[in-house]
């Protein structure tokens, strides 16, 4: 219940107010001048202050202010006696929140506490309600309760509304998707496409064709003319996924749409130009590949305008929880089973786990957990994590074959993915890890570039 401070000097009076307001139900602390109602108001939390305007020791108005000064947010009602009404309005002014004028009735003056003690409830349910939406970032479908996560999505807050190029990084499974998708989304492009291109999933030699279309009779096979992925996205997101696997030949061409919005079909020769935000993601260190001279420095530059970085799993463990209760409720949805929640040792051992996979791991183990799921809940036994052993434990760390310099060492190591890879330079690139550019690269500088050549069946 609120607890009310009655400032009054005569004493019959402040009695009176006082047995009636606590036959409300309100915790009351009384004061015989202002100079005790201001101790009252510093020692007590207070929820509201009824006043006399004409108060010992002070004038009624420097009360009203102090008590502002003492605690801005609190209600006042001052009390004055009829025929001020003058005064009346000058405290409204300096800030009490109504009045009643003397002779009142009890019943009026509950009434009015009563209802300021309302407006103010509303207004605190008000606030805390403003404050959770607003300082809690949330975006459908993402969950994001870690700080980690919050600072991701502020990002994609600020940045989503402008045309900036984004860059994505994080390892596979963080997520990449769903922000791209999410920036998309509270952009003012929202209404338009949102266009995705997988670099990896497209053979090199079509890459270009997807990404900028062609004219018929370009190539032996174009019998009509395509429009391309960025046609496709005028008035939209396009994303490109794994932005480090662009052949060099491709990334000339993206760096001349990032600059003049503007290229030709292949085969063409018209000049089109296009209003496409770009987002782009890369799981791998982009900065390395430079380095590397596998990426164009200037097109790194010209995408790395907003990065975003979202971090690994094992990062954020705080978000296991809640992803986990996220993903249980979709399949249990998806797949009607009555599973009413996760064991306390089942979400210990999520929590205890490195996660390689990310949240993509999570996902499908929780998933797996539902359709292998005997009970009402899903136990540990029913979860089953891949513990294949993590990197090399210390103590245990391979080192170079006697001899050998570790050039030599990753040239054998190159020689030998590319054996066991059938010579496709992709499947090669994967098992070592690398970009298809940087395995290119590679190749080129111990000479055996050429004696792979271009794979045709990719
Ligand atoms: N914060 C998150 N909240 C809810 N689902 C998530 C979150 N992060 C990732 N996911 C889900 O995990 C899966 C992998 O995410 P994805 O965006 O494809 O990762 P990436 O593109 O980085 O490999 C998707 O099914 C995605 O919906
Ligand atoms: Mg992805």
């Amino acid at each position: 219940m609120p607890t009310l401070l009655i400032v009054e000097d005569e004493a019959k009076m402040r009695r009176l107010l006082e047995l009636n307001l606590a036959e409300e139900g309100y915790t009351i602390h009384v004061a015989a001048d202002a100079e005790a109602g201001l101790n009252q108001l510093r020692q007590t939390e207070v929820d509201l202050v009824l006043t006399d305007l004409k108060l010992p020791g002070m004038n009624g108005l420097e009360f009203l202010q102090a008590v502002k000064r003492a605690n801005s947010l609190v209600p006042v009602i001052v009390m004055t006696a009829y025929g001020s009404v003058e005064t009346a309005v000058e405290a409204m002014k300096a800030g009490a929140s109504d009045y009643v004028l003397k002779p009142f009735s009890l019943e009026e003056i509950k009434l009015v506490v009563r209802k300021e003690l309302d407006v103010r409830h509303l207004r605190q349910e008000n606030r805390s309600l403003r404050e959770a939406l607003g300082q809690r970032y949330q975006f459908k479908n993402i969950i994001a309760h870690s700080a980690k996560m919050q600072e991701v999505l502020a990002t994609v807050e600020r940045v989503a509304p402008t045309n900036s190029t984004v860059l994505l990084g994080g390892e596979s499974g963080v997520g990449k998707d769903l922000i791209a998708r999410a920036i998309h989304e509270h952009s003012r492009r929202a209404s338009g496409p949102f266009v995705k291109i997988n670099t990896t999933a497209i053979p090199e030699n079509l890459l270009e064709s997807e990404l900028f279309g062609y004219e018929k009779g370009a190539f032996t096979g174009a019998v009509t003319s395509k429009p391309g992925k960025f046609e496709l996205a005028d008035k939209g997101t396009i994303f490109l996924d794994e932005i480090g696997d662009v052949p060099p030949a491709v990334q000339v061409k993206l760096l001349r749409v990032l600059q003049e919005r503007e290229f030709e079909r292949l085969g063409g020769t018209k000049t089109l130009k296009v209003d496409v935000r770009l987002v782009a993601a890369t799981n791998r260190d982009l900065r390395a590949a430079l380095e590397e001279g596998a990426f164009r420095e200037d097109l790194y530059y010209r995408l790395n305008v907003v990065p975003i970085s979202i971090p690994p799993l094992r990062e954020h463990k705080e978000d296991i929880p809640y992803l986990a209760e996220h993903f249980l409720a979709r399949f249990v949805a998806e797949s009607g089973k009555p599973i009413r929640g996760i064991t306390p040792a089942a979400m210990r051992k999520l929590m205890e786990f490195h996660w390689p996979g990310n949240v993509r791991e999570l996902e499908n183990i929780i998933e797996r957990a539902v359709a292998l799921a005997r009970g009402d809940t899903i136990d540990a036994a029913d979860i089953h994590l891949d513990l294949s052993p993590p990197p090399a434990a210390a103590g245990s760390v391979p080192f170079l074959p006697e001899g050998m310099t570790l050039e030599q060492y990753e040239d054998e190591l190159i020689r030998e993915a590319l054996r066991r890879a059938r010579g496709n330079k992709s499947q090669a690139a994967r098992l070592l890890g690398l970009s298809r550019n940087a395995l290119r690269y590679r190749l080129s500088k111990i000479g055996l570039a050429e004696e792979v050549g271009e794979e045709p069946g990719e």
